[in-house]
């Protein structure tokens, strides 16, 4: 499936495909409580700036690099030179972490699912989520398969196996085609029922109330890039990878910006109805709306189930399609970290496509085997901090460095702007790739990190280490193995 046999046979396959990426888990529940938790209303001007300033220049600097080269990341920076294929598979490393964690995520909401019909979670959602479905309390640990989950979570490698596998348009393209709209219009009947809940008006408040002297408090902005970077699945080699398949006449910067305003809205709209929901619970049972907010899991499969059970018989209606959106959302996402993995693998070793797919898939599933184990959702936390603090953002600063500094950003320029329209770029632009982003990248990855040190244990420690290991030894030997295509 080399990039230059496969072509989005539509734009708007391709903008699908970079929605359904962009808009993810993260959305619906880490936006709410990263917003809340700095500064409130006032969070909205540190994370639009970021759209701004960080966020659309990226992505047109990632769609620019696909656009240009037709290949993949490896691919790429073997363009530059030989000898920098290393870092193309380092970077690969990465995503392909995320794609063996966020599966098991998107599993455990394939479990919510048919439980959200008859509110099968019962009384005690905490309790329910840790003991019955994660079965985290099992002494066995990481030899106790926790059941459900390992079940869901083949379930949900075989429907990513089976769209990817097939060829592009058919696969990613018909699905994101049916299901980012499907995702978008339950979503919008969610948040309208939401915003009607009695007390819903005192989580929006909660929301929007600026606090405005945050705004100087530095982690704040750091947050708030970190949002942008995780919630455009910016460093994921994912735009590359669906940018190499555009056919000459794209409009680049078009593109990206449809794709920054779908998913930007979109967060900022679900956390309307994720906060109305909030203040309807706290109202109504009497709960400091401090302690409702939290995010992920936390939100999703203990605080949320808990609110469906006190909203009587909407909570049957309200509860799948919630489940459903997640689902949506998490599949849309994970199916576009399979794809810069499966066309590296394709260029390198000459697969065609459904043989990566299948590859990158049976890979993805040995690894996230641990998932569904009793230890499953505690090596989860570790996986998602060490990928997306560290590996991801290392990339988008390896990325800058090998295209934009050393290959060349004006070739990359001239690409985006040769069918712009109404928007082009000049120095501005390359000012902020070349020299304002990589030290910003910088400082998150380093508050990154050490955050991370001040707060690990002895076994996150242990199994960072081991990431570590891994991120850097398993490019190395990928790099070595001889090319079975004559021009790689
Ligand atoms: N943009 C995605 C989100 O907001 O959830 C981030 C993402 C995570 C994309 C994991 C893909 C993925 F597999």
């Amino acid at each position: 499936m080399s990039a230059d046999k496969q072509k989005w046979s539509s734009n708007l396959n391709f903008l699908l495909a970079m929605i359904g990426s962009a808009v993810g888990l993260g959305n619906i529940w880490r936006y709410p409580y990263v917003a809340y938790t700095n500064g409130g209303g006032a969070f909205l001007v540190p994370y639009i700036i970021s759209i701004i300033c960080m966020g659309i220049p990226l992505l047109f600097f990632e769609y620019g690099s696909g656009y240009t080269f037709k290949a993949g990341i490896n691919r790429i920076v073997r363009k530059i030179n030989k000898k920098y294929e290393y870092f193309g598979w380092f970077m690969l490393t990465s995503t392909f972490l995320i794609l063996s964690y966020y599966c098991t995520v998107v599993a455990w909401d394939a479990i919510y699912i048919p439980l959200s019909f008859f509110k099968g979670w019962g009384t005690d959602t905490n309790a329910f989520f840790n003991n019955v479905v994660l079965e985290a309390s099992n002494p066995g640990g990481i030899f106790h398969i926790a059941i459900y989950v390992m079940i869901a979570m083949l379930i949900i490698w075989f429907i990513m196996w089976f769209i990817s596998h097939r060829n592009l348009n058919d696969g990613v393209g018909r699905f994101n085609k049916i299901f980012i709209p499907l995702l978008f219009v339950m979503m919008i009947i969610i948040v309208l029922f939401a915003v009607t809940l009695p007390g819903a008006n005192i989580g929006i408040m909660t929301l929007l109330t600026p606090q405005p002297s945050t705004l100087t408090n530095v982690n704040i902005w750091l947050s708030a890039f970190g949002q942008i970077l995780f919630s455009l699945s910016v460093g994921m080699c994912i735009s590359i990878a669906y940018a190499s398949y555009l056919p000459e006449e794209t409009n680049i910067p078009k593109n990206a910006l449809i794709v920054a305003i779908s998913n930007c809205s979109f967060e900022l709209f679900t956390a309307i109805g994720v906060f109305s929901i909030l203040g309807f619970m706290s109202t109504t049972n009497n709960i400091p709306l401090d302690q409702l907010v939290t995010q992920g899991t936390g939100l999703a499969f203990i605080v949320f189930p808990q609110i469906f059970n006190a909203m009587g018989i909407f909570g049957y209606i309200i509860g799948p399609l919630f489940f459903l959106c997640l689902l949506f959302a998490g599949l849309t996402s994970n199916i576009s970290v399979i794809e810069p993995i499966a066309l590296a693998l394709s260029e390198k070793f000459n697969f065609n496509r459904s043989k990566s797919v299948t590859i990158t898939c049976i890979l993805g599933i040995l690894i996230s085997l641990m998932f569904g184990t009793s230890m499953g959702s505690t090596l989860l936390g570790i996986f998602d901090t060490f990928a997306n603090n560290f590996g991801v953002v290392l990339n988008v600063i390896i990325e800058i460095i090998l295209i934009a500094w050393i290959y060349g950003i004006d070739d990359i320029l001239a690409n985006i702007n040769k069918n712009a329209t109404f928007l082009k770029l000049g120095k501005t632009w390359i000012t902020l790739i070349k020299y304002i982003l990589p030290v910003v990248v910088f400082i998150i990855w380093i508050t990154g990190i050490i955050s991370n040190m001040l707060t690990s244990d002895t076994l996150t420690t242990t199994v960072e280490l081991i990431l570590f290991g891994v991120l850097f030894i398993l490019p190395l030997i990928i790099t070595k193995l001889p090319a079975k295509t004559e021009d790689y």
